[in-house]
């Protein structure tokens, strides 16, 4: 019995702060380490023929943690949109953005904005950037606009076409790294029969071996969908 083959992976990418503080490190080092994990992640996805990945880079309730790490994230968050705005274009990939545009910086925005718009035809990997993302708000704000739009009673079809991208196939495999084995507030409805896979490896770690052993694990899995 086999799966089919996963179209849509999603990664909420932890551990950064602890691999910093394994090595006496601002915890800054690690979320620079952790951009580098992207890049070897994006190359395993394509090399794999994966069309979407989701990458949760900051949620909606990461604002709580110290300015200071804020500052270093989202000046990081800009330089790799940069770096990974070239690579888009080289390799066909595109860029959608999943989040709260507020309270995001103007100048972020407009850069996320301007690769999307560049990037919108492209056929390759999708890359879902999951930023400034919470599932209760994403819900939230379905529900707001279904009923803005002038929908009566929702059905669960109708409210997925209110979702952030209605388009985005629900993710067969969610993998979380650090060794942490929760949500956090992560595709709550996507991920309604999700396969999860946890690793204790921490996200600066993260090799494009340990992707293909998520997808070589996820293969063995057996999904039911209620039935038998
Ligand atoms: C994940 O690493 C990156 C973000 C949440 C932005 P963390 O910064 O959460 O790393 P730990 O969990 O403290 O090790
Ligand atoms: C989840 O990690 C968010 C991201 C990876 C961007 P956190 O480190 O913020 O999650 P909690 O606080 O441990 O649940
Ligand atoms: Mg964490």
């Amino acid at each position: 019995m086999s799966v089919d083959f996963p179209k849509h992976i999603a990664i909420i990418m932890d551990g950064n702060g602890r691999w910093a503080q394994k090595r006496h490190l601002p915890r800054l080092a690690g979320h620079k380490a952790g951009a580098k994990a992207v890049e070897r992640t994006l190359r395993a996805a394509q090399k794999n023929g994966i069309s979407f990945l989701t990458l949760y880079a900051f949620s909606a309730e990461n604002w709580s943690r110290p300015q200071e790490e804020i500052n270093g994230l989202m000046q990081l968050l800009s330089q790799a949109l940069d770096d990974y705005s070239h690579k888009a274009m080289q390799h066909n990939i595109r860029l959608w953005f999943s989040g709260q545009r507020h309270p995001l910086s103007p100048q972020l925005l407009s850069q996320i904005d301007a690769i999307v718009q560049k990037t919108a035809k492209h056929t390759g990997l999708t890359l879902n950037l999951a930023l400034n993302y919470g599932a209760r708000q994403e819900i939230l704000h379905a529900v707001n606009a279904a009923f803005a739009a002038g929908e009566k009673a929702l059905t669960q079809e109708t409210l997925h076409r209110y979702l952030y991208h209605p388009d985005l196939p629900d993710p067969e495999l969610i993998i979380r790294t650090s060794g942490e084995e929760r949500l956090s507030n992560f595709l709550l409805w996507q991920a309604a029969y999700s396969e999860f896979y946890f690793t204790p490896v921490l996200w600066p770690d993260f090799t494009e071996h340990d992707f293909e052993q998520a997808l070589a694990i996820y293969k063995t899995r057996t999904r039911r969908f209620g039935g038998i």
